[in-house]
């Protein structure tokens, strides 16, 4: 790869930028300064500003996703991106979340550039197991079990029911749910599909990925090894 195609690739500038970035000496290959953009380097033997090239194979990382904040690019107020550093995002390819959740759900968010891990994560056919903890504020009748577990709750606007979901109840009005899809705010509407709205969501595992064992508070992030995940298949 070339010098200003890697600070390019890895967000550290444009590849107009790139120039001064090799005058200013910050670009070392194997222990020597880069000067010129073409000049042939082996991403992981490079340093930038002294520092190795992060995420060179792939970026993987878990994220404990605060309440109040949103999984776009785009929309106003507060985004899962504004927590993260700014030279991720100008990564190419760019850095995307793994699905979605609302903005008044907290927990554990993948993030990635790899569109494949991406996709395969996201895939009904993977049923990579999601668990969620939540609160309702009104019971939640012990029959939903057994309606979750049977794949035949329909939800409105939807034509196929949802796939069989694991319901554990912790007290009347709470309990956590695990599902092997990601449907539009799935579990809001499950549950408030037999009577109990969800006051508060938290998404507290990912295939063999727990939250409470990355020891991440709010707002922070961990790498994670992707083959973990893809190998989490059911
Ligand atoms: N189900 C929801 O209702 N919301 C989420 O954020 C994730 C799953």
């Amino acid at each position: 790869m070339r010098a200003d195609a890697l600070l390019s690739r890895y967000g550290y500038c444009s590849r107009r930028e790139c120039a001064a970035w090799l005058a200013q000496g910050r670009v070392l290959f194997r222990g020597e300064t880069v000067r010129r953009a073409n000049a042939p380097v082996e991403p992981t033997e490079v340093l930038v500003d002294g520092e190795p090239v992060p995420f060179v194979n792939g970026l993987y990382v878990a994220f404990n996703k605060p309440l109040g904040c949103t999984c776009s690019h785009r929309e106003a107020g507060k985004l899962v991106y504004d927590y993260l550093p700014p030279q991720w995002l100008a990564r190419k390819p760019g850095v995307n979340t793994v699905g979605r959740l609302d903005k008044e759900t907290s927990g554990l968010l993948l993030l990635t550039d790899d569109g494949a891990f991406e996709h395969a994560m996201c895939s009904p056919r993977r049923h990579v197991p999601k668990e969620y903890a939540f609160r309702t504020a009104a019971p939640v009748p012990p029959a939903a079990a057994e309606l979750f577990a049977a794949g035949t709750l329909l939800l409105e606007g939807e034509r196929t029911p949802c796939l069989p979901a694991e319901l554990r109840l912790t007290g009347d009005c709470e309990g956590v749910l695990t599902l092997h899809e990601g449907r539009y705010h799935q579990v809001r509407r499950m549950l408030a599909a037999v009577g109990a709205p969800v006051v508060a969501l938290e998404r507290c595992a990912i295939g063999p990925l727990r939250l409470e064992s990355l020891g991440l508070a709010p707002g922070e992030w961990c790498a994670v090894d992707p083959a973990l995940l893809i190998a989490s298949k059911v």
